[in-house]
């Protein structure tokens, strides 16, 4: 399972991709702007640091312009997945992009059907919104074992990437469900390193080791 880092603040990046926990990074126009800093240098920053796919965004909601602005951020870097929202005109992009071989992740994914929609216009992953779900009380992991189920059934390539995690059980179910890959905040992964015991044994470890002759 690839874990991906949702983010476009470079020192969770660096800090995350030194632990090697990083194959790939997806940003969004808000983290974008959170970041207080222009879309390509910030890409490009990331591509540098990161060797795995990279998302970013386009804004536009016609697939010609859609079209336009991928074409540019596909040529930034080997590394760059265009990321277009779940929508008929993206659907159009997705596959004119597809058959020039430039990868894609479908986002604000939130049925599976649209799953299947986005992976017959040849998506390259598929990004499924599972915390958004549970915000408005609809079970989001319930989402993931469906697509995959789907993607299965019919082989289809296109990866599951479980986004708009927001705690270390969907993460767990995730992995169980076979999803491809997952994007976290930092947050999550640091939750995910933590355990009581592991503390607790570690303070014993150091105390016993004070009573051992030197
Ligand atoms: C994924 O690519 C999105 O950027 C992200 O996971 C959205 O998460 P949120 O619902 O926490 O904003």
């Amino acid at each position: 399972m690839k874990f991906f880092i949702d983010t476009a603040d470079m020192n969770e990046i660096r800090e995350a991709n030194s632990r090697g926990w990083v194959d790939g990074v997806t940003t969004n126009p808000t983290l974008i702007a959170k970041s207080g800093r222009r879309l390509n240098d910030v890409i490009l920053e990331i591509c540098k640091e990161v060797k795995g796919p990279v998302s970013a965004e386009v804004v536009s909601l016609k697939a010609d312009e859609m079209y336009a602005e991928g074409v540019a951020l596909a040529k930034l870097h080997d590394n760059i997945v265009v990321k277009v929202p779940m929508c008929e005109e993206g659907m159009v992009a997705v596959k004119r992009f597809s058959k020039e071989g430039i990868k894609t992740n479908v986002t604000l994914i939130f049925s599976p059907l649209q799953a299947l929609l986005a992976a017959k216009a040849g998506a390259t992953m598929a990004s499924p919104f599972v915390g958004r779900l549970d915000d408005i009380s609809t079970e989001g992991m319930g989402l993931i074992s469906q697509i995959r189920q789907i993607y299965d059934n019919y082989n289809f390539k296109t990866e599951v990437l479980v986004a708009s995690v927001r705690h270390p059980i969907h993460v767990l179910e995730s992995a169980m469900m076979g999803a491809d890959i997952m994007t976290a905040p930092l947050k999550v992964f640091k939750q995910m390193v933590n355990h009581p015991l592991t503390d607790a044994g570690i303070q014993t470890f150091l105390k016993d080791w004070e009573k051992v002759p030197k």
